[in-house]
């Protein structure tokens, strides 16, 4: 009998990770799991361990690039149970599998405002907390600061309430690694719908102007590295439209990589050392991955 016979789960066999990545690369993963609720993923994780099975947890996969050839084990937590998002006065509780686009729209139908930058992210609550999602235009503004208290499971399946104190947030970054999100209230403030709209809309008109939002990209590669901007360094090095295999340097944004179709992790793996080298040599800087490269 299989370890994983009996869970409350979705499960599927030889998924492909491409499917769920925005770069739309990755190896096939020999399950992937999506539990149904809190206890269900307790036991995935309880029964994984018991069969020493490693897992990946995959929101969004949008800043995810695989060079594994196999993963045995993915758990997304997808289920409706994990994509509920409920205004309480002007707090907002959301699960972690639930998409920004519809945290937004919850806040926006409550009146709720603060988290209009987040337009035209694509990822989950989760993904977006435990990177510290942000943008950099008109000034800095990073999820963490809107995050009053936090549901998490360690990876022993035992479930925590994190408060304010026990947070700590940096550029892109959280101390949440160790642990998986489930759910995550988030403090906002009374605005007009019509403010929340018109903000939405320049935060998303500002990503169509200057990133682009259709292609298969991971938004940008490299962190910025201090008081500088990666995108423009990358742009003064010439190396807009480079291209290896169908991976490509995006012409509208310097910090992009965009997949034309059929790249490979290891085209845009390339990339990125290209990238890395020649941003080295000229000016003396090294560009931090802000993907995860597992
Ligand atoms: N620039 C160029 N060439 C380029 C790209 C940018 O010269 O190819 C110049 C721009 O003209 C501008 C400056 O570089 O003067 C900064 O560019 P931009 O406003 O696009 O911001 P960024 O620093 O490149 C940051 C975040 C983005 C976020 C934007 C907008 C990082 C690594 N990037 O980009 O976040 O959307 O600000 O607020 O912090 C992401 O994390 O995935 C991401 C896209």
């Amino acid at each position: 009998m299989s370890w994983h016979n009996g869970l409350r789960a979705k499960i599927l066999f030889d998924e492909p990770l491409s499917k769920h990545t925005t770069l739309r690369v990755g190896p096939k993963a020999g399950l992937w799991i999506e539990p149904y609720d809190v206890k269900a993923l307790r036991s995935v994780l309880r029964k994984a361990k018991t069969n020493k099975k490693g897992y990946l947890v995959i929101g969004f996969g949008s800043k995810l690039l695989i060079k594994k050839k196999k993963i045995s084990l993915a758990i997304h937590l997808g289920s409706a149970n994990f994509k509920r998002c409920i205004a309480r006065g002007t707090d907002i509780i959301a699960g972690a599998g639930a998409a920004l686009s519809k945290l937004i729209r919850t806040a926006y139908e409550h009146n709720l405002g603060g988290l209009e930058f987040l337009s035209g992210i694509p990822a989950t609550v989760a993904g977006a907390v435990m990177l510290n999602a942000g943008v950099s235009w008109p000034k800095r503004i990073e999820l963490g600061s809107f995050v009053s208290g936090l549901k998490v499971m360690d990876r022993n399946g035992k479930v925590k309430n994190l408060g304010r104190k026990d947070l700590s947030f940096g550029y892109r970054s959280s101390n949440l690694k160790d642990y998986i999100i489930l759910g995550v209230k988030f403090k906002l403030g009374k605005r007009k719908k019509m403010f929340i709209k018109s903000r939405m809309q320049r935060f998303r008109n500002y990503r169509l102007k200057t990133q682009g939002l259709r292609l298969h990209s991971a938004g940008c590669i490299f962190k910025n590295p201090d008081g500088q901007s990666s995108g423009r360094l990358i742009d003064l090095c010439g190396l807009k439209g480079r291209r290896i295999g169908d991976a490509l340097i995006s012409n509208k944004h310097a910090n992009f990589i965009v997949n034309r179709g059929k790249a490979s992790s290891a085209d845009i793996l390339a990339l990125i050392r290209l990238t890395q080298e020649e941003v080295k040599m000229r000016f003396k800087v090294n560009l931090e991955p802000e993907i995860q490269v597992i």
